[in-house]
């Protein structure tokens, strides 16, 4: 996805600032970027396809003058290829307007013909082009007046977007707008700046104001005043992020999903030390969760609902849930809710899970559920995201900023929290008693130390034992059952996503209705086959696929030599309640997928056509 970063201060030079949070957005994909400063009342843009880099060595051979006010984007093509002349940012034909946007204008092609007719040239393909020409168009009728030309221009477009907008007559204020797509404004000294992701601004502030859907904001060095979709001024407590720069960095890893991958025992003691209560054998959950014991009675179901790995979180979400709290839980794909038929909310609770707060999908599976009356619970990790501000309930999982686009240890801190809503779901109902709840939080409260194996030099031996195997073949298939039948399906995403090796997550008792007629020598499999109820049928299939030449890698237990003789390969991860199984049972297959991806040489955080947040449909 696009990544929005600008700044106005009161003198000096913003540009490095600036440039260096673009640089923190580089997770979210792109092919060019670009800068805009104004000065001695003139527009001045350096943009170039390709990497941040290459926008910094031009700017190195024909640089840009100290300003206190600039402009950044990186661009994800939509309209238009990926040239120089469609890098954002992008100003009129008279330079009179510079605008970066993030998300699409549905209707610039008429928009562009009235313009067009009016006289104004492009010489982009892009709807931003449009954008920046139509509020130009409308600045004389508003007396120069960029806030009211962008406002009385929005009401024309359709579409998605994040804007920040200056104008050539004003170098010390900047205007911002966001309808369906993310924008944070921070406050900082003596310097405004807006983002369209918070990392961007932590080395600037850590101070932030987050724009609703509609508003509109006029940014100067000591201010920022937001107005509603009717000009009207919004007053809007600031939200402090405790995010340091640092955690927003990679801290010496080489890349940052091996940092996130190793983050995860300190992610459980985020997402849940705080908030176990062993008096009662239950959890507590903050204030904006607003969902007392009550309410959890009075609903006969929970939904889950989500895409990609949160969707795998989701399917565990149902098991902890039916498990724990003994309630029927559905598990929807967000974007397939959507186009389903419109039936009664009735009384069940929707739980959308993203990591993000900002996957398109989800989002509008989110408002469809709240426009039939439901209630949503959002389970998300991003403080100030749309999720955690226009769901009706929140957990955050607290993980710390997650910058790889594969996501690990934003999928720990969910497992982990619907782990906890479960548990604290089956004490409202009071179908799980408080010495049975006792034993769920101390197996949580033991899991932490036990990680620690995860990452020893042998564990590091066998996962690269295990990747001799998959790194030469075409496509696999990931095999689990019950708990970990969804963690199948996140091992087999996260290998395909990074190392773009095809590979399918399957529920085992499937594999011999159709999948099996794959196997042979050139098509190995990946068993997860941990101690629980499905263990010894684990073993069968593992044997069914050795007796058709296919090779084995396994997941198995700490000792357990029976599964480590049937198979090639053995990543053997600790002793853990089955319902525990699935936190442990991911971590090797994250780190087999990371291994695998990093010895072809792939962009393990930036992989191919892949966007840390999918903020459109
Ligand atoms: C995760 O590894 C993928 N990059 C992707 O499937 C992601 O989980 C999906 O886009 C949902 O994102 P969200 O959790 O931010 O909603």
């Amino acid at each position: 996805m696009c990544g929005i970063v600008a700044a106005v201060g009161v003198d000096g030079n913003v540009l490095p600032a600036v440039i260096h949070g673009l640089k923190t957005l580089e997770y979210r994909g792109y092919d060019s970027a670009g800068v805009a400063i104004v000065s001695d009342g003139a527009i001045q843009v350096r943009r170039r396809t390709g990497k941040i880099a290459v926008l910094e060595e031009d700017l190195g051979q024909n640089g840009l003058p100290a300003s206190p006010m600039a402009l950044a984007h990186t661009r994800w093509a939509t309209h238009g290829a990926p040239e120089d002349r469609n890098a954002h940012p992008h100003r009129d034909h008279l330079d009179k307007v510079v605008i970066v946007h993030n998300g699409i204008i549905e209707n610039y092609a008429e928009l562009r013909t009235d313009l067009q007719d009016a006289g104004h040239e492009f010489t982009s393909d892009t709807d931003t082009e449009v954008l920046a020409n139509l509020v130009a168009s409308l600045l004389e009728e508003h007396e120069g007046d960029l806030h009211a030309a962008i406002q009385s221009s929005l009401q024309r477009v359709h579409g998605a977007y994040a804007l920040v907008a200056a104008s050539s007559e004003c170098a010390n204020s900047i205007v911002v707008a966001r309808h369906d797509s993310p924008l944070v404004v921070g406050i900082g000294e003596e310097l405004t700046c807006a983002a369209s992701d918070m990392p961007a601004l932590l080395g600037l502030t850590r101070d932030f104001l987050v724009l609703e859907n509609g508003e509109t904001a006029v940014l100067t060095p000591h201010s920022c005043q937001i107005f509603d979709p009717n000009n009207q001024p919004v007053s809007r407590d600031i939200q402090h992020c405790d995010w340091t720069p640092e955690q927003a960095e990679k801290g010496g890893y080489p890349h940052f999903m091996l940092k996130e991958i190793e983050e995860q025992p300190d992610v459980l003691a985020r997402t849940a030390f705080d908030r176990l209560h062993d008096a009662e054998g239950d959890v507590v959950f903050e204030s904006e969760f607003g969902l007392e014991d009550q309410a959890l009675c009075r609903f006969s179901r929970l939904r889950f609902m989500a895409m990609g790995t949160s969707f795998h979180s989701a399917l565990l979400g149902k098991q902890f849930l039916e498990e724990f709290a003994q309630l029927p839980g559905d598990v929807l794909n967000a974007s397939e809710f959507l186009y389903s038929p419109k039936l009664k909310e009735g009384d069940a609770l929707t739980v959308i899970i993203s990591q993000s707060g900002e996957t398109a999908d989800s989002l509008r599976a989110m408002r469809e559920v709240q426009s039939r009356g439901g209630k949503v619970l959002g389970i998300c990790n991003v403080r100030g995201s749309t999720l955690d501000r226009e769901a009706d309930h929140v957990l955050l999982t607290h993980c710390g900023p997650e910058v790889g686009v594969a996501s690990t240890k934003a999928f720990f801190g969910q497992l982990t929290a619907l782990y906890l809503l479960a548990l604290r779901v089956g004490r409202a109902r009071k179908v799980l008693s408080k010495e049975q709840g006792l034993a769920l939080l101390s197996d949580l409260r033991h899991l932490r130390p036990k990680l620690d194996s995860l990452f020893s030099d042998e564990a590091e031996e066998a996962v690269r034992t295990a990747a001799d195997i998959l790194a030469t073949v075409d496509s696999c298939l990931f095999l689990g059952r019950g708990f970990n039948h969804p963690i199948a399906m996140e091992g087999a995403l996260k290998l395909k996503e990074i190392s773009y090796i095809h590979a399918e997550g399957y529920p085992a008792g499937e594999m011999k209705h159709g999948p099996i007629a794959l196997i042979d020598e050139s098509f190995p499999v990946v068993a997860i086959a941990t101690p629980g109820k499905t263990y010894e049928k684990m073993v069968s299939n593992i044997e069914e696929v050795r007796a058709r030449s296919g090779k084995v890698v396994a997941v198995a237990a700490e000792g357990d030599q029976k599964v480590a003789q049937l198979a090639d390969a053995t990543l053997f991860v600790p002793k853990v309640p089955e319902h525990l199984s699935p936190l442990v049972n991911v971590i090797p297959l994250q780190q087999l997928s990371y291994e695998v991806a990093n010895r072809l040489g792939k962009d393990v955080d930036q992989p191919r056509n892949l966007a840390k947040s999918v903020t459109v449909e």
